[in-house]
């Protein structure tokens, strides 16, 4: 059977004299959508299992899990911003973030902190998957401003895996 060629959605743009062609911004508005609606879903899941988190190793999964919600959140705004700067529409309704969901939810009633790692290292680890995917089609779009805020914020989150990772693999 043939494949369906999937319809890119439209991408309107705000007026700007940013000196990039408008071709290549709508494609890198197009690339941030994606991974800028879902590190705000990632940013929500790591407060999430800061604030439910329980077993022995609380203190240091309590705390680790808010430094990398930081560091999330600092990308949330990195990335809106590049999004706005290139005439692109950040959006972080609750309306718009439940529309396109981008990573699989957190189970409620979740307090085991072996589960909470796994959970966590599945979500850093899809959404790290996600801005490499984009990067890619930023790069091949001429814009290593963007590029360059993408790597900053991926380096920073999976060193952050590295450290999540690391509690479960100190038992096998
Ligand atoms: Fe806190």
């Amino acid at each position: 059977m043939p494949a369906i060629a999937k319809k890119k959605p439209t991408i309107v743009l705000q007026r700007t004299r940013h000196p990039l062609p408008e071709s290549n911004r709508s494609e890198v508005v197009r690339a941030l959508q994606p991974i800028q609606t879902g590190s705000i879903e990632l940013y929500l899941q790591l407060k999430n299992a800061h604030w439910n988190v329980r077993g022995h190793a609380f203190g240091s999964l309590h705390a680790l899990f808010d430094a990398t919600a930081n560091e999330v959140l600092e990308f949330v705004d990195n990335l809106a911003e590049r999004m706005a700067i290139v005439g692109g529409e950040p959006l972080s309704t609750v309306q718009k973030l439940a529309s396109v969901p981008q990573l699989a939810d957190a189970p409620l009633g979740m307090k085991n902190q072996d589960e909470f790692i796994k959970l966590i290292v599945d979500r850093i680890s899809y959404f790290a998957g996600m801005v490499r995917d984009s990067l890619s089609t930023i790069e091949r779009n001429n814009d290593p401003v963007t590029t360059d805020a993408c790597l900053r914020g991926l380096a920073s989150i999976e060193k952050k895996l590295w450290m999540i990772e690391s509690h479960l693999q100190s038992k096998a």
